[in-house]
């Protein structure tokens, strides 16, 4: 048997504390991992951590306390402890309600054996290994979910930086270079005969072709992260991204702001734009909406973006199997800035989705 198990014994007989003490002599506990208490208020103020304590053998007569309620108030205590009643003879009943209340088994004084006692003790410290190792894992499993999404979040802000630095460079580098390219193009330009149909017409293409990928440039720079969010801050990069989801999906779109987004910062901004852009596109994908109604606003405590689309809706029950990844990183993105996202779709009525963020006062 091992030595750290702490047994507690509740007990205010002298006599029958003397026949647990002579039990327990007889099957080698060490009388060191022993407490004898005569009432329920000294074990509530002992001084021993309760997850030391395997086991607790309660007399439910005690001079402060009596009946199966005494029951209920040491499993608060000691939560992680097997509660063995000690009874008499007479009052078995009142030990099958302590059952009821919490106690895990009963010994009846005079009766049971030191056998029976043995048993109790075993399964007490058995249950308590279980429980140690359980919490063990408990605690390592929410340590790792919590790294995880440190580092979710940590590379989420690393994407993010890269997206602002490789927009940059392509706005401005190519950007410039195609300037250049197109000042010199025109520069020959006139230096062509205009005689020469046939090279004046492929220098106009070759101008076409310019601009087309001045384009082409400005856009892949803007997807990758709109200067706009930056430059004119979270109200102007809504506006606009409304504006180019309207352009593209043909799906009308409407976007209205009452707050002042100057005194958001950056993680916020960006957050609440991806999730932005994210719910978008799944109202493109998915929701054969007609209409998108958005808002940002506040009801003093919160920041609420608010969006809600016509679409055909969907049942969340049946994403959870789907394995994808849209609204897990939309929720991953608003618990990054402490918010909260609350999707509510009803078949054919459609979806909104708010996610709200506290206001930092
Ligand atoms: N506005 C919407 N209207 C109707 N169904 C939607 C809407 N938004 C999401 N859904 C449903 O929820 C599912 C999960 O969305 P989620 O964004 O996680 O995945 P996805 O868009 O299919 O793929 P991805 O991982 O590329 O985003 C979608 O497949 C779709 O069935
Ligand atoms: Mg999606």
């Amino acid at each position: 048997m091992e030595k750290v198990i702490k047994i507690l014994l509740i007990e205010d007989n002298a006599g029958d504390v003397r026949l647990i003490l002579e039990m327990l002599k007889e099957i080698d506990i060490p009388m060191e991992s022993l407490l004898v208490l005569s009432n329920l208020k000294e074990a509530f103020e002992i001084d021993v951590p309760g997850t030391d304590i395997s086991l607790v053998l309660l007399d439910l007569t005690l001079p402060d306390s009596d009946g199966v309620e005494t029951v209920s108030e040491v499993r608060k205590k000691f939560p992680n402890s097997v509660i063995v009643i000690l009874t008499g003879m007479s009052d078995e009943h009142i030990a099958l309600s302590a059952l009821r209340e919490g106690a895990q088994d009963y010994l009846i004084k005079g009766e049971s054996t030191s056998k029976e006692l043995d048993k109790v003790i075993r399964f007490s410290t058995e249950r308590q290994s279980i429980i140690t190792r359980l919490n063990k894992s408990n605690a390592e499993l929410i340590a790792t979910k919590q790294e995880l999404r440190e580092l979710a979040s940590h590379l989420q802000k690393i994407r993010e930086e890269e997206r602002t630095t490789i927009s940059r460079e392509i706005h401005d580098e190519l950007g410039q270079l195609l300037t250049g390219l197109k000042m010199d193009v025109s520069w020959i330009r006139k230096k062509i005969d205009p005689q020469e149909e046939e090279i004046v017409n492929k220098f106009k293409d070759v101008n076409q072709m310019i601009d087309d990928t001045v384009k082409s440039v400005r856009k892949i720079a803007y997807e990758l992260r709109p200067g706009i969010l930056d430059d004119l801050g979270l109200n102007a990069a809504l506006e606009w991204q409304s504006m180019e989801f309207q352009k593209r999906s043909g799906i009308r779109c409407s976007f209205y702001s009452e707050i002042d987004d100057a005194i958001l910062n950056k993680e916020i901004v960006t957050n609440i734009f991806r999730i932005y852009q994210e719910t978008l596109t799944n109202v493109i994908r998915h929701s054969e909406a007609t209409r998108v109604t958005t808002g940002l606003f506040s009801d003093g405590n919160s920041y609420i973006l608010n969006i809600h689309d016509n679409g055909k809706g969907f049942d969340q029950a049946d994403v959870n199997t789907k394995h994808t990844l849209g609204l897990v990183g939309m929720r991953e993105r608003s618990t990054m800035i402490s918010g909260s996202l609350k999707i509510e779709s009803i078949p054919m009525k459609g979806t909104t989705v708010v996610l709200k963020v506290p206001v930092v006062k």
